[in-house]
Formats: structure tokens, sequence, C-alpha cells
């Protein structure tokens, strides 16, 4: 660990309070020079931190950057050592994990980032990825799985999602099926699962969970074909900054809990329980057709189980609804 990053580290534990820029030196066993460098670079990277002469050094408690210091600390204990990155500006974390993964990274890769240039949704579409307001974070996984077990782990992303949001913010977080998350009747939340098979083997090379969570309303707001649909878990100007990081963490937090007793499922009653499309008149969506159809339950494999207008029932496990207005 660099110097710079020591200082954000014990700065990140003790944030909105002093800390003596002699302890600091004492305890990283660096001279206070070293210190004021560190804290200067900081600075020039955007961290707000101010220097009061006898008091020290105070990192501001609305200071919003993620890195590994700010989350590092939330991530619980009993979960296993992820390898996390943090990037200011990617293309898509997604397709930077599969590259990574191709080469032979190891499982529990972790790479976030503040901005996607190129940030991808499902069914081929853009995901938009301002910085500042959103987070975007991608999992590297090799799991010892079937491809139809696979399907889970988005489902074991979606509830990890909906219980930080509503650890971390307060607000009530549903999942509209597949794998939206929905907060105050928006879109928040996306998640994009990718795998690479492995034909001979016959289960997967690997797998990557791309989460994309508007944590608020962008000032600008969303682009017009997003702008009906999307939403911030909060308001620009409700919106308590210095949550990002508690909710990566969290959401990092349950899915290893999920993904390590993955045979146990024990994600499904939760999925059930905060799926929000039961009993309402939906389409289904495939290409440019529309069917009619009425939403009846989630079934213990997480598949949405629907009645045709000619009285058949069926089981969908992937597709896109949506809901008919009334
Ligand atoms: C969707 O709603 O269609 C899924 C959106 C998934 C977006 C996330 S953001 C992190 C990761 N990187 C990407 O390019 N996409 C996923």
């Amino acid at each position: 660990m660099s110097a710079k990053q020591h200082v954000l580290s014990v700065l990140e534990q003790n944030k909105g309070n002093n800390v003596s820029g002699a302890k600091l030196a004492q305890e990283l066993s660096i001279s206070r020079n070293a210190i004021w460098k560190a804290i200067k670079n900081l600075q020039l990277e955007g961290y707000n931190i101010t220097a009061v002469p006898n008091k020290g050094y105070c990192l501001s408690e609305d200071n919003d950057i993620l890195s590994n210091e700010s989350i590092i600390p939330y991530l619980s204990d009993t979960i296993r050592p992820v390898n996390l990155e943090v990037r200011k500006s990617v293309t898509s974390t997604n397709t930077i994990l599969k590259e990574l993964a191709s080469e032979g990274e190891a499982e529990g890769k972790v790479l976030i980032a503040e901005e996607q240039t190129g940030g991808r949704g499902r069914l081929g579409r853009n995901f938009y990825s301002p910085s500042r307001t959103g987070l975007y974070m991608s999992v590297l996984l090799r799991p010892k799985v079937t491809v139809e077990d696979s399907l889970y782990i988005t489902t074991s992303a979606a509830v990890s999602v909906a219980k930080a949001i509503e650890k971390v913010t307060g607000c009530e977080a549903e999942i509209k099926w597949v794998n939206d998350i929905f907060c105050n009747g928006k879109k928040v939340c996306g998640i994009l699962t990718e795998a690479g098979v492995d034909f001979e083997g016959g289960g997967l090379e690997y797998c990557i969970v791309g989460i994309g969570i508007n944590v608020a309303r962008p000032r600008e707001d969303f682009p017009d074909d997003i702008k009906e649909i999307a939403g911030g878990i909060f308001e620009p100007n409700r919106y308590s900054s210095n949550l990002r990081s508690k909710l990566a963490a969290e959401i990092l937090n349950y899915f290893w809990g999920y993904y390590s007793e993955f045979s146990k499922k024990a994600f499904i009653d939760e999925y059930r329980r905060r799926s929000f499309l039961i009993g309402k008149e939906i389409n289904i969506i495939s290409g440019d057709k529309l069917q009619n159809a009425r939403a009846l339950e989630i079934d213990e494999n997480a598949r949405l189980v629907v009645q045709l207008p000619d009285g058949e029932i069926k089981a969908l496990s992937s597709g896109e609804i949506s809901i008919r207005p009334k």
C-alpha cells in the first residue's frame, strides 16, 4: 500500500474527525512531510480534506469518492476476501472483467467504476452511466454449477441489491421479474449477467454479474428515452453523499453470503416476496411482438408463471415484461 493509500484509509475510517499529522506519521512510520505530500495529492484528486493547525487533517463527512479505502471498512469480516478495484472511468465494467476472465483472472475480482462511457444493458441496450450519481460494479465468478442453475446467480444478485438498498438508504426496494430493482415505482437498478460456457465440461468457465444502480437522479436528468421508467433512489437535492461505498459493500456482503451457500437457494423466498408483478395484467415482449397475460406467481425456481388469454398457463424463465395500464 502506498503512503497515499494508507493516509486515505485512516482518513476514511475517521471521516468527519481530525486526525493529527504526527499520529498519522507515527502510525504509518513515515515522515510528516510524506503525510503532507499524500494529503496534497489526495486534494488534487478531489478529496475534500481540511488541514487545521494543531488539530490535523479531516476528510469531510460528505466526501463521496469511491475507492478501495472507502468501501473496505464496510465489508463484513465473514465474507471471503474480494479483490476490489475501483477505476474512475471505464467503457464497461462487464467488458473489462470479461477480458480479465479470459486472461485467467481468479474468482472474486470486483471492478467498480465512477463512470462508464459504454455501459451495456440487457438485450443489447445501452446503460446510461454518468459519474457521481451512480454505482457501476461487476463481479467475476467461476461457479461450479450447471448452466441452468447459473440463472439463479442473477436472482441472488437482485435480492442482494434490494436488501442492500433497504439497509443503507431505508427505501423500500421491489423486484420486477427478471432482475430490475424498483424504488417508488421507478427502475433504480438493472443487472446484466454474462457467462463463458465450458463446452467440454458442460458448465461455466466464468460468469460476470454486472450491477448498475442510479443512486440519485442525475442533475441533468435521464436521457429522454428512459426518463419515464428510470429513477434515482434519491432526488439530487435529497441525496446524502457517502452512500455509494456503503451500498457497494453491503451488496457484496449479501451476495457472497448467498453465493457461498448457493445450493441452499436461500434467496428464492425473498425474491418471491419482493416481486411486484404478481396479480398484474402484463405484456410479454418478444422482439416487436406483445402478448397479453396475467402474472400469477413466481414459482420455486424463480420462473414467472403466467396465464394467457386462452387460459393456458406457462412458466417463463427469461424474457421481458411490461405492465399494462389499467
Ligand atoms: C439492464 O437494466 O438492462 C442491465 C443493466 C446493467 C448495467 C451494469 S452497470 C455495471 C455493468 N457494466 C455494464 O456495462 N453493464 C453492467
